[in-house]
């Protein structure tokens, strides 16, 4: 696992702007094959979705051949609600890029069958070549998606009950009560996320200290859901100060020290 740290939010976000433009282009570069993008809401990507549409826009970046896959979404909630994942990923993303509509995929909350949904969803990933890079946030509890505490780290698509810390978090997004936010949603497994060739996950503010410090130094579990991307050869955890505040001092400097010698 690498940790790249930055000042702030800014300069982690430009960091893993570039970094997956890049990813992007290097594909286009060697193959007419699809560049497959795994993608994540939450305020933590706003600032790295902004400077890919700066990118699109100034024509250094297309993503017509990409074809993206969010990662979770809530159960339940209309998608015209201003805070489904489907709203939220137009208004930051999709309605300022070249994605042709069809790449778009988000999972229904509001399938009549949901199991159904959520295994057509894994094999849509599959039918179109795994992912190339998987986009991720993290929860102050260390979910990765909406993989809560005692979520199998072998676990994939399907139904889940969001935790009332999970709840009371995002109940900032619905007026700030508690009880408009869905009790349910729908989300990628852990392994499903992990099943992508590279994971770039980010991490901003003090907030996210504990889920770093689980995820990093502690064991691979199911209680802190992004630790099993120490199982993974390509992971890599994009950080500001403020978020690395709970790291031991020795890891602090070793990841410091890989991003001065291998110039990240
Ligand atoms: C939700 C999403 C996660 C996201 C997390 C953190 O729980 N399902 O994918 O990582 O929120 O959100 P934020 O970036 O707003 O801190």
């Amino acid at each position: 696992m690498k940790v790249i740290i930055r000042n702030n939010s800014a300069e982690g976000s430009l960091w893993a702007a570039h970094h997956i433009a890049d990813r992007i282009r290097e594909k286009a570069a060697r193959t007419s094959e699809p560049f497959v993008l795994g993608l994540c809401t939450g305020s933590t990507p706003i600032e790295t979705y902004a400077e890919l549409i700066r990118m699109v826009k100034a024509g250094e970046l297309s993503f017509k051949n990409v074809i993206s896959f969010n990662m979770d979404e809530y159960a339940g909630l209309p998608e015209s609600h201003p805070e489904s994942y489907h709203s939220f990923m137009h208004r930051y993303l999709f309605d300022h890029i070249d994605e042709p509509a069809e790449n778009i995929h988000i999972l229904n909350g509001n399938a009549p069958d949901p199991a159904a949904e959520c295994a057509a969803y894994e094999e849509a990933i599959v039918k179109a070549g795994g992912f190339d890079l998987f986009l991720g946030g993290v929860g102050e509890d260390g979910h990765i998606a909406f993989n809560e505490p005692f979520s199998s780290l072998s676990s994939r698509t399907r139904v889940v009950t969001l935790t009332r810390d999970t709840r009371e978090v995002n109940s900032r997004f619905f007026g700030g009560d508690f009880n408009q936010v869905p009790k349910q949603a729908l989300t990628v497994g852990v392994a499903t996320v992990l099943g992508s060739r590279e994971v770039v996950i980010l991490a901003f503010g003090s907030k996210k200290a504990r889920a770093l410090k689980d995820a990093i130094e502690g064991p691979m579990s199911h209680y802190c859901t992004l630790s099993g991307l120490q199982s993974h050869p390509d992971g890599v955890i994009v950080c500001d100060e403020l978020s690395v505040g709970e790291l031991k001092v020795n890891s602090y400097r070793y990841f410091k020290a890989v991003e001065e010698a291998e110039n990240l």
